[in-house]
């Protein structure tokens, strides 16, 4: 049966109309005023916003990672994106030591076939640039995935040389991937740490010490100079500082292929935060790390202003007291020394309340470029547009209503993240999801979960997506 979703305000990134919305299948089949609503199974939405399901299109999933395993799978990561407003993600294959990208990207299928709730699609990470994985490169499009990652730190784990970025985006080039890199100098946080465990500084404070802003501006700098040079378009993620965005900027200015995202937590958690009392600040540790409050400053305005792009959460999330109770291992790893805390936070719940509540409530940005930066973007980006990322007749049904009006306090007692805290505990926000469809179903209502492990779709993505 058809659903007809009445009385709603209707916000896109361009426009915000009253309309009805009538849902065929799972697509949107028609938008106008008064719709009839013989036949239909009806949802008033008076007085609330209809927006785009939200896209986060940087999460770790189930990630092996610092001696353990981030504590969300694809069931539970999901099920927490829906009850926050998003209803796409796009997460991180690894490619495994010494394999080829398609075994990790079959290692991917595997843990999320059977337990996807929302849709979801994957970037390939590149650990190791054999001549065999170079070629291998363009059949990642027959997989439906269109842009691949590169780390520039993490020594001795995921990090690569600057050849191998570079051939990495001379191949993206030509075939319309997307090169995103994580941005920092992993040699220097290496030599760094090493010199500060060795002057007995083990608190998780020093992480911020091993993890310069300018090493960060650094490695920013070095890969969009090599997107000038290659041509290949490039994503920065998780840009933290105001000296990473002023390179961002710079390559820009000067015409490069080059854009970047932030995420949630740099606005919102900052330095002080890692040297709060005991091992508190463990649960703040990620990479980059989390600066400072004039940091947060360039970021809104950066967000507002066009030289981000995106906003997404880095979900990679630890149980801070791991170990115990059948809980996988978690931040506890690291009491003897910050370089061993496991690296990540959880948010994929928290984004879209907490950006709209802040952002728009707090007169950042409109309604139209919170859609934009949440939802339409990274789906033109990340080549899922128009079928995901805008609300218009065709596209999938994955529809918010949003309560603008309605606070909530944020909290672990309440979120539903495999996580044992909550990075904006006690947050007040004003602005929540009402109602959560994917393709055309409810799958939150309220408090009340609808959806089920296996329903979410993998997402074939097409290449050459928009450079913003
Ligand atoms: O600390 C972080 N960001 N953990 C996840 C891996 C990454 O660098 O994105
Ligand atoms: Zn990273
Ligand atoms: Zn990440």
């Amino acid at each position: 049966m058809p659903t007809l979703i009445k009385n709603g305000t209707i916000v896109t990134a361009a426009d915000t109309v009253q309309a009805d919305l009538l849902i065929d299948g799972e697509q949107v089949a028609l938008m106008g005023r008064n719709l009839p609503s013989e036949g239909a199974q009806v949802i008033d939405a008076a007085g609330k916003l209809l927006l785009p399901g939200g896209i986060d299109v940087h999460t770790h999933l189930e990630l092996p990672f610092g001696g353990t395993v981030s504590s969300d799978d694809f069931f539970t990561g999901h099920r927490a994106a829906a009850f926050g407003a998003t209803t796409t993600h796009l997460d991180f294959v690894i490619q495994p030591v010494g394999g080829s990208l398609k075994e990790g990207i079959d290692e991917w299928h595997a843990k999320s076939t059977p337990k996807a709730a929302i849709d979801y699609g994957f970037h390939v990470a590149i650990t190791d640039l054999r001549d065999d994985v170079l070629t291998e490169i363009p059949s990642v499009i027959d997989e439906g995935i269109t842009s691949l990652k590169l780390f520039m730190a993490y020594k001795g784990l995921f990090q690569i040389d600057d050849t191998t970025l570079f051939r990495a985006m001379q191949v993206a080039a030509e075939h319309g991937l997307l090169i995103m890199v994580h941005a920092e100098n992993g040699d220097v946080i290496a030599e760094l740490t090493k010199q500060l465990l060795d002057e007995g500084k083990t608190a998780p404070k020093y992480h911020a010490v091993a993890h310069p802003a300018i090493a960060e501006a650094e490695a920013t700098g070095r890969a969009v100079a090599l997107a000038g040079i290659s041509g290949a378009s490039l994503y920065v993620v998780h840009v933290t500082c105001e000296e990473a965005v002023e390179q961002i900027a710079l390559g820009r200015a000067k015409g490069f292929p080059v854009m970047g995202e932030t995420c949630t937590q740099y606005l919102f958690v900052f330095e002080e935060d890692l040297a709060r009392p005991g091992y508190e600040g463990a649960k703040y540790v990620c990479s980059p790390p989390v600066r400072q409050p004039k940091d947060a400053a360039v970021l809104w305005k950066s967000l507002a202003g066009g030289d981000l792009q995106a906003i997404s959460t880095d979900h990679c999330p630890f149980w801070y007291e791991g170990g115990v109770e059948g809980r996988i291992a978690g931040k506890e790893l690291g009491r003897e020394a910050f370089h061993q805390i496991p690296n990540g936070m959880p948010g994929i719940e928290d984004r879209m309340p907490v950006m709209w509540h802040a952002g728009v409530g707090g007169g950042h940005y409109s309604a139209n470029r919170f859609v934009e930066i949440a939802s339409t973007n990274p789906a033109k980006i990340f080549g899922l547009y128009p079928r995901k990322g805008t609300i218009t007749v065709g596209s999938d049904a994955d529809i918010v209503i949003w309560d603008a009006d309605k606070e909530h306090t944020i909290s672990a007692a309440t979120h539903h993240m495999n996580t044992d805290y909550n990075v904006y505990e006690g947050m007040r926000v004003r602005g929540w999801p009402e109602k959560v469809l994917l393709r055309g179903r409810v799958i939150v209502d309220g408090e009340e979960w609808l959806g089920a492990a296996g329903e979410g779709k993998f997402l074939r993505r097409k290449p050459f997506g928009d450079v913003l």
